[in-house]
């Protein structure tokens, strides 16, 4: 089909948000017959798209292939900016190594790199993020705030409420979050996110936020050493989940969050990030890179850091550190 066809189809199938789009309406829309309708929707349903076709009312679509190329995550988009330039690969070593490079070169604010695979995907803390083909949302955004770089890990606090209130819309299923950055379901990490800048001297040129979502992946799809601490949607949910369809939310849920923090700074975001948390009000050991901290976590302060009320009476300031709950 040519793509500016499946294009227009796509997009009053979009607009008309899950109701049926009358076979006339439709051949008025491309200029064709009703017999080549039929045949652009064929074309359709040879993608991977359900639609069903009823008498005297149309065709609806009920479920978009599991696909999240350019048009799949476009199509039916609503931000204004984030995820209105999209890089999309098959495999790449990191997306994170992509954005980098894009945002250098002056990809502009809400470019955002997905990969179906990563080959040498990153996680915090040197450690490697385990992104198998297909399954799992691999990507990385890049945004061009004009903040101090000490207020860039807001921006992951504020990455984080934004997935989880769109895992929320999708699925029905309530994560939580992990400070500073890990969601997570039964006691297992459903989604890692990884803040990259990109600064000088003069200020901060782009934020690299690389968010890892375990999507649709079964079980023994993990590695043994992660199946007792890493789950997925489709595991907590018991179906599988259009990938596309909770990108577009957590796009949209990021952009409402993004300019309503850079409009009124951090106390909004904060106030919905302490209502996910789980980490708060709990006895906690934070392991950072210099040593354990024992204590009870109190809370975040404006610059999203975590404040540990110690056994000896001080509050500690942990920048970045494991958990232990
Ligand atoms: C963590 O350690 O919890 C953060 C994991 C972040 C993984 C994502 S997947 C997309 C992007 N590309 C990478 O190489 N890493 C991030």
């Amino acid at each position: 089909m040519q793509s500016l066809i499946r294009k227009q189809l796509l997009e009053a199938f979009s607009e008309a948000e899950g109701n049926f789009v009358s076979g006339q309406i439709i051949s008025d829309l491309l200029g064709c017959s009703r017999t080549a309708v039929w045949k652009h929707i064929e074309d359709l349903r040879k993608e991977g798209y359900e639609l069903e076709a009823v008498r005297r009312k149309g065709y609806r679509i009920l479920s978009k292939p599991d696909s999240i190329s350019g048009d799949a995550v476009a199509i039916g988009l609503k931000t204004r900016y984030m995820g209105r330039q999209i890089v999309h690969e098959q495999s790449a070593g990191s997306t994170q190594k992509i954005a980098h490079s894009f945002a250098a070169e002056g990809a502009p604010e809400g470019t955002v790199v997905f990969a179906e695979e990563q080959t040498e995907g990153r996680g915090r803390m040197s450690r490697s993020w385990h992104s198998p083909k297909g399954t799992g949302i691999w990507m990385s955004m890049i945004l061009r705030p004009s903040i101090p770089v000490n207020k860039t890990p807001q921006l992951t606090l504020l990455t984080a409420v934004a997935i989880v209130q769109a895992i929320e819309e999708v699925t029905g299923l309530h994560p939580v979050i992990k400070w500073p950055n890990d969601i997570m379901m039964n006691g297992k990490k459903l989604v890692g996110i990884l803040t990259e800048l990109q600064a000088e001297a003069d200020g901060v040129h782009s934020v690299i936020i690389g968010c890892g979502i375990n999507v649709n992946q079964q079980i023994n799809d993990f590695p043994e050493e992660l199946r007792n601490i890493a789950t997925s949607v489709m595991i907590e949910k018991k179906e599988s989940i259009n990938r596309a369809l909770l990108i577009q939310h957590i796009l949209f849920r990021f952009e409402e969050l993004y300019e309503q923090y850079l409009q009124h700074g951090f106390s909004p975001v904060k106030l919905l990030w302490e209502a996910y948390a789980i980490s708060l009000n709990r006895q906690i050991i934070a392991r950072t890179l210099h040593g354990s901290v024992k204590g009870k976590a109190v809370g975040i302060d404006d610059d999203g850091v975590l404040l540990v009320h110690t056994y000896d009476g001080r509050i500690e300031k942990i920048y970045s550190a494991d958990i232990e709950i």
